[in-house]
């Protein structure tokens, strides 16, 4: 029990003095039938909650939050849940990245005024994740982040299907005839049959996998499915144990440092995990002050072989992965690249809370010996088209098109892409280089998940089942190409990819880590001239201020304004 903490709490600013203010503080709370011992110098835990019925993915978080709260009760500690935006992957438009932020703000702004002494984050969905560990960041409480856990596999005519993986396909044989509108309609109901995210090694699982290599996780907190009752457990221990961190003052930035995020890079090279970490991870140690840069993915991950054979880049999903041992096994496995000694939230090392984990489906986490694949982590391309950097998933490309030239056909933004790519009079051939502009963070706006964009119809119909896509937008984790993602600068900030014109060479080349615009400079110079930036999306409100704030891909999109951390200072009373 934790009921005598070693130092002031925070939380004694409102609950423990004895004057009007703290009357009004306690006295408020008690309506919702506290008994006044709850203010006697326990500490008080916010659980921050994504809940919502736009986000399916979070919807059985108010469950899990009932179990975080029995363990934070059960340690003696205060638990207060409060909501924040919830980002909802399926639902929200024009994209959840455009809100990422947003809700990182909310994060920061709601722990920081209210009287919470350590914070339990309940995450799942996508965006979540990343928003939730940005707020938190920012704020540098004792911290433990609870993933929501994965869906069941999908189950299809006898076959498991994937989250978003299986989207893809089933568009791609409604395109070609091979599939009707009526198995699209059956397939939808299959593939989504539980509480939890995406079951894929989608953004969502690769973020619940980084929240545990960072160690900001509980172990197993990855894999476990959302319906499988050792969830609601580690829920519940999360409870017990941020009350601890509290008394051991255990915060985010002593966990969360360099090494952390060092591991988190190898270990999502080990698990074929999305690019989109990239950005999150940037973004995350930015609220930090950990240094990070695009380099780092490129050196940490170049070596690293993926050992779990996971859609989009395998064959099994998120339940089998959990039956097979977890993260657990995948950080044994890679242990000799890792930092050991990482601390934990659970006060014990990365290594100590892995070392002694058992495989039980070599099949599904394969040994480091004979990887699944030899090159799990992400590409970093550089050239004259991406100055400041692309990304490429090299577990998901096809592996002759990884060193390609070709000719450039161009869409000038997704609005033009929507009208032609099905055109039967577009000139295209499978040897060509299709090119996105304007679909970066500020040209959408957002930086959407629009780079695994599907080929044309008439290049489909031929058999043809990948092509060398160019875009500065994003992919999902889920999706799979020889996609060149994040291009930076993105064309809406007059980068390279806005010069671009049907008909150029473009070549790729991944081991030299090269994407290169075979036009002269003395040309590209003439295009820039008469180059224009796009019209602004919006003359007020949120969209304006993300648009003049946020940063490029290199750097993790974050807004200019929110990158550091102001700790959690009490502020002023309101009265
Ligand atoms: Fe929520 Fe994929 S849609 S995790």
């Amino acid at each position: 029990m934790s009921t005598s903490p070693k130092r002031k709490l925070r939380s004694a600013e409102w609950f423990g003095r004895h004057d009007r203010d703290a009357l009004v503080h306690r006295s408020w709370m008690k309506n919702q039938g506290i008994p006044h011992d709850q203010f006697e110098g326990k500490p008080v835990i916010g659980i921050c909650n994504t809940w919502s019925e736009a986000t399916p993915c979070n919807a059985h978080f108010r469950e899990l939050a009932e179990h975080v709260r029995r363990g934070v009760l059960e340690a003696g500690g205060f638990p207060i849940e409060f909501p924040v935006m919830s980002l909802g992957e399926t639902l929200m438009r024009p994209t959840t990245m455009l809100f990422r932020n947003q809700c990182a703000m909310d994060v920061e702004e709601s722990i920081r005024a209210n009287p919470f002494d350590g914070i339990v984050l309940l995450m799942g969905c996508d965006k979540t994740t990343p928003a939730l560990l940005m707020g938190a960041a920012s704020c540098d409480l004792p911290t433990i982040g609870v993933s929501g856990g994965p869906m069941l596999n999908g189950k299809f005519r006898g076959e498991d299907i994937g989250s978003g993986t299986h989207v893809w396909k089933f568009t791609e044989m409604l395109k070609t005839g091979e599939m009707s509108e009526g198995d699209m309609i059956e397939a939808e109901s299959c593939m989504s049959r539980s509480a939890g995210h995406c079951m894929t090694m989608g953004t969502a699982s690769t973020m619940a996998s980084m929240v545990e290599a960072l160690g900001m996780g509980l172990p197993t907190n990855a894999a476990i499915p959302a319906v499988d009752s050792r969830r609601k457990v580690l829920a519940r221990m999360a409870g017990r144990r941020i009350v601890k961190m509290v008394d051991e003052d255990l915060r985010m930035s002593k966990i969360a440092t360099r090494e952390a995020f060092e591991n988190a890079i190898m270990v999502n090279g080990a698990i074929g995990g999305s690019t989109n970490a990239v950005v999150h991870l940037l973004a995350i140690a930015g609220r930090l002050g950990v240094p990070l840069t695009l380099d780092d993915w490129d050196r940490l991950g170049r070596e690293m072989p993926c050992v779990v054979n996971l859609m989009p880049s395998g064959r099994y999903l998120m339940e089998d992965f959990y039956y097979a041992g977890g993260l657990p096994v995948v950080i044994r496995e890679i242990g000799d690249w890792l930092h050991k000694d990482a601390p934990t939230v659970n006060g014990r090392t990365l290594w100590e809370n892995s070392k002694d984990a058992v495989n039980y489906n070599p099949q599904v986490i394969t040994p480091v010996a004979d990887p699944f694949k030899r090159q799990g982590g992400i590409a970093v391309l550089r050239g004259n088209l991406a100055p400041d950097g692309a990304v490429l998933k090299p577990s998901a490309a096809t592996p002759a098109l990884m060193k390609h030239r070709g000719r450039a056909v161009v869409f000038e933004d997704i609005d033009d892409l929507h009208r032609r790519i099905d055109d039967d009079a577009l000139d295209v051939t499978p040897d060509d280089v299709l090119v996105l502009k304007n679909c970066g963070p500020r040209g959408y706006p957002g930086f959407p998940e629009v780079g695994n964009f599907a080929l044309p119809a008439k290049i489909l119909k031929q058999g043809v089942s990948d092509m060398v896509r160019i875009s500065d937008a994003r992919m999902s984790g889920t999706a799979y190409g020889t996609v060149v993602l994040h291009t930076a600068p993105e064309a809406a900030a007059g980068g390279p990819l806005a010069l671009v014109q049907n008909g150029d060479a473009i070549e790729l080349d991944v081991a030299a880590r090269r994407l290169h615009l075979d036009v002269s400079d003395e040309e590209l110079a003439r295009r820039r001239a008469r180059w224009k930036p796009p019209a602004p999306h919006a003359r007020r409100g949120w969209v304006k201020l993300y648009c003049q704030t946020v940063q490029q891909a290199d750097k993790g999109v974050d807004l200019d304004f929110l990158v550091g951390s102001s700790g959690a200072p009490v502020g002023r009373e309101s009265h």
